[in-house]
C-alpha cells in the first residue's frame, strides 16, 4: 500500500515538472516568434538601430523604469517617438507575451543562455524534440 502511494506521488511530482515548463516555454516561445516578427528589426540583440541609447539590456530598461513586463507593455501597446503603436498591429495578450519575452532576455544578457533555453534543452532532454517549431 505504501509502495503505491510513493509511486502515485511520483507520478505526480513528475507530471507537474512536465507540465509547468511546458506551458512556460509555449508562452516564451510565442513571445520570441512574435519579437522576430515585429521588433527585430530595429532591436536585434537588444539593440537600437535607430536610437542607441534606448537599447533593451536590462541596465537601461532599469534607468528608463522599464523593468517590468507592465511597463514594457505600456511603450510598446502606445508607442514613442521613432517607434511606433503596436496596439493595432498586436493583442493585449501578444503584446504581454513579447514584453515578457524582452524582459526575460533583457535580464540574460540577450544571449542564448536565458530561461528560454534552459527549459528548452530540459524539453528537449526529455523527448528529444524541437518545441520551438510547433505553434
Ligand atoms: C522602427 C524601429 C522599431 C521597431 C520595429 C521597434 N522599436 Fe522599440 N524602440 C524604437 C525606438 C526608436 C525606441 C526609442 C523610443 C524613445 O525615444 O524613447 C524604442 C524603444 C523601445 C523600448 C524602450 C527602450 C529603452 O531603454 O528606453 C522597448 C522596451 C522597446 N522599444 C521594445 C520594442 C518591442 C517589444 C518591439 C516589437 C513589438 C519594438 N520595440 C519594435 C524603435 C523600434
Amino acid at each position: 500500500m505504501k509502495k503505491i502511494i510513493t509511486v502515485c506521488l511520483l507520478i505526480l511530482i513528475l507530471i507537474n515538472v512536465i507540465k509547468i515548463p511546458t506551458a512556460l516555454a509555449a508562452e516564451m516561445t510565442q513571445g520570441a516568434e512574435l519579437f522576430q516578427i515585429h521588433c527585430v528589426g530595429c532591436h536585434a540583440n537588444g539593440g537600437n538601430i535607430v536610437r542607441r541609447g534606448k537599447n533593451l539590456k536590462i541596465e537601461t530598461l532599469e534607468r528608463n523604469k522599464l523593468d517590468s513586463v507592465e511597463a514594457i507593455a505600456y511603450l510598446v501597446k502606445n508607442g514613442k517617438n521613432n517607434m511606433s503603436a503596436y496596439q493595432e498591429r498586436l493583442t493585449e495578450i501578444e503584446i504581454e507575451k513579447v514584453s515578457a519575452y524582452v524582459l526575460e532576455e533583457a535580464k540574460n544578457a540577450w544571449h542564448s543562455e536565458g530561461m528560454m533555453s534552459k527549459v528548452k534543452s530540459f524539453w528537449d532532454s526529455l523527448f528529444n524534440q524541437d518545441i520551438s517549431r510547433k505553434n
